[in-house]
């Protein structure tokens, strides 16, 4: 690997699994990785596979009436389709039953073996089918597998064995003075722990016919086939040309990053090193675990039946939506719990209030107060103090992301970005923008608008790879194409005269209309007479100011009034005029349930519900206490 080129690999997958958000998981975050790359110009590999010999596969196949191949070739279809939908980029898909793997398997195999990496010799243990791996007795709990508590068998046979345990003190050694080799550093202390404390066995690398079929067979005795672990490890090198294709080789090994989850640490952290080692191969530089996915605390399983699935979540709330809340939920390396309540609140809360909202304020105040065109903006548009505010908060964003890449701390790279988003809509409350147009500060009105456009364009940059499909849309609303990170830190991209596209919501915010529709899994209990967060949050009071009042003919109780709520105009109709007189509320700040569906009271359009406190005949409206800058302020 030159320094310059970035070569990311996920696990390969059982290929008898059916894929869950902990495969989608990985999968999305080798994705995001790679897109980052690719988007810095960094010439960038990216793969993925199947992992499709062993026990497993084979049982599947004779329950289904098929053979081990076609068992492969039926359910490998479910994670390349997984893959299309979740818009994964991978460049490569390695099978490990394909020939292009297999004969490389057998050569390293056979090298090995020449070179007595490998023997044979007689073994007495443990398995465990489900691990595929032997143990020895004493590493049993209970007489169990101490990976997966399931029942383990004894066995008593000949077998090939790698030479392991000599690369003991050398792995021990190689952990400690390449400190990025296993991260998070807590990894690398695991593995550590464990060589320090035991003694290395050799490895069983075969699994005789008679017993397991399905595998590669070892070149040097036909009564045997490759153990699966060995065989899958394997897949990394040989997909870029092992042995076939030096240039490809040299150019990605070695991996930059390896993404494993924490369950697979043993197998990359002691078996392929030492692999490795005896093939006098390069480590790959950074083997990176991540934690598990739980539901809710809970670990998922098949039998629990709370795994979730992604096709599901993609299907109801969108691909990029999925992405983004997988990428921003989970501290790398750290354990992340997943319930689509808190899914629906993020989802709300950044995607469709914050960003969503942004871009369609913005887009709707450049047709109105630009004619839909992009404002020519002076030299001068970052003097201001709160310009200048804003555009230092994006630049932090453009700092942030770009470390929490090399620091695998991408959650927190989006925290930044979402922090720029937020303080985007603030710069609108603090220039208000409507009022500057009122009072025909056309050029104010101009450098607003477009210091919220730039700033919108370097945020979709930073979170394209994460979002592609939307962030596109919403790049393409200011006419501009795939995101260059050259002008990540430049301001004043987008082209003066630029026609502004119209958007539909990028991410319409998700109501349920009825309890049956709320997601079963996370369904609060219902106490009567209380509501939850999620029912207050969805209730929007806002602030607005009565701009004129009159009475409504034939109903003595009611008043139409007309109101400024933010940059918005609307109509209400209330029930206070035995309370007070038009004169009485005109110029009066008061509040509203902004979000009340439209209703006709007595013919007349009613855009909302204003808010009294009322005891007895005594009716008080609700008021704020002091002047705010502007109306339409949130109340909470
Ligand atoms: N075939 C082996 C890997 C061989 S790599 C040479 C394997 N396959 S697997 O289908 O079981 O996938 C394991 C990987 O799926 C984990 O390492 C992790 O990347 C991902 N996840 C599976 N369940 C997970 C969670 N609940 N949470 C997060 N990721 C987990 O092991």
């Amino acid at each position: 690997m030159s320094d310059k080129s970035y070569y990311v690999t996920t696990p390969i997958y059982y290929v008898n699994d059916k894929p869950h958000i902990g495969h989608a998981y990985t999968t999305i975050l080798a994705d995001v990785l790679a897109n980052y790359h690719r988007l810095l110009g960094v010439p960038t590999w990216f793969l993925t596979g199947t992992d499709e010999h062993g026990q497993k596969v084979q049982q599947a196949a004779e329950k289904n009436g098929l053979t081990p191949q076609q068992q492969c070739d039926q359910t490998v279809v479910r994670f390349q389709e997984l893959w299309k939908r979740l818009e994964i980029t991978n460049d490569d898909f390695i099978r490990t039953t394909e020939d292009r793997h297999k004969v490389i398997v057998q050569e390293v195999l056979q090298d090995l073996f020449a070179r007595d990496e490998i023997y044979r010799a007689d073994y007495q243990g443990w398995y465990c089918v489900g691990c595929e791996r032997f143990f020895a007795e004493k590493d049993l709990v209970d007489g169990n597998c101490p990976e997966c508590g399931r029942k383990v068998d004894a066995i008593q046979e000949t077998n090939y064995f790698f030479r392991m345990s000599k690369y003991q003190d050398w792995l021990i050694d190689y952990i400690e003075t390449h400190p990025e080799f296993i991260q998070p550093d807590f990894r690398a202390n695991e593995t550590l722990g464990f060589l320090k404390t035991k003694k290395l066995q050799d490895l069983c690398i075969s699994r005789p016919k008679s017993r397991l079929a399905w595998g590669i067979e070892l070149p040097f005795d036909k009564d045997f086939v490759t153990y699966v672990w060995f065989d899958a490890l394997l897949n990394y090198i040989t997909a870029i040309g092992y042995k076939r294709d030096d240039k490809k080789f040299n150019q990605w090994w070695p991996a930059t990053h390896q993404l494993i989850g924490k369950d697979i640490l043993t197998t990359h952290t002691v078996y392929w090193p030492t692999m490795l080692k005896a093939m006098n191969v390069p480590l790959p530089k950074t083997v990176f675990a991540h934690g598990w996915w739980l539901t809710g605390r809970t670990k998922m399983s098949k039998s629990l039946g709370n795994v979730v699935n992604p096709m599901e979540m993609v299907d109801r709330y969108g691909v990029d939506a999925f992405r983004y809340f997988l990428i921003a939920e989970m501290t790398l390396g750290q354990d992340a719990s997943f319930t689509e309540e808190a899914f629906i609140r993020r989802y709300n809360s950044d995607l469709a209030n914050d960003l969503g909202n942004l871009l369609s304020r913005t887009v709707n105040m450049l047709g109105r107060y630009c004619d839909g065109k992009f404002p020519k903006i002076g030299n001068s548009a970052l003097d201001g103090a709160p310009e200048k505010e804003l555009w230092d908060t994006v630049q932090q964003a453009v700092v942030e992301m770009e470390s929490s890449i090399d620091t695998m701390r991408l959650n927190a790279g989006l925290t930044a970005v979402l922090t720029a988003v937020r303080k985007v809509n603030q710069y609108f409350e603090i220039k208000q923008p409507w009022t500057q147009s009122k009072e025909g500060k056309t050029e104010e009105v101009g450098i607003t608008l477009a210091l919220a456009a730039e700033s919108l364009r370097v945020c979709a940059a930073l979170l394209y790879p994460v979002m592609p499909e939307k962030m596109s849309v919403l790049r393409a609303a200011f006419g501009l194409g795939k995101p260059d990170p050259k002008l990540l830190r430049t301001f004043g991209v987008i082209k003066a005269g630029t026609a502004i596209k119209e958007t539909t919501p990028l991410f319409p915010r998700v109501e349920f209309k009825n309890e049956e529709e709320k997601p079963v899994n996370t369904e609060p209990v219902k106490v009567e007479g209380v509501i939850t967060y999620d029912e207050v949050m969805n209730v929007k009071l806002r602030t607005a100011k009565v701009l004129a009042a009159e009475k409504v003919e034939g109903a003595d109780k009611l008043l139409k009034l007309q109101i400024e709520v933010g940059e918005e105009k609307r109509q209400l109709v209330a029930g206070i005029a035995l309370h007070y007189t038009p004169e009485q509320v005109v110029g009066r700040t008061i509040v509203i349930v902004a979000n009340l569906k439209p209703a006709k009271i007595r013919g007349v359009e009613s855009q909302g519900m204003l808010l009294c406190a009322s005891i007895g005949d005594q009716m008080k409206l609700i008021t704020v206490d002091g002047e705010l800058p502007a109306t339409g302020a949130v109340v909470k």
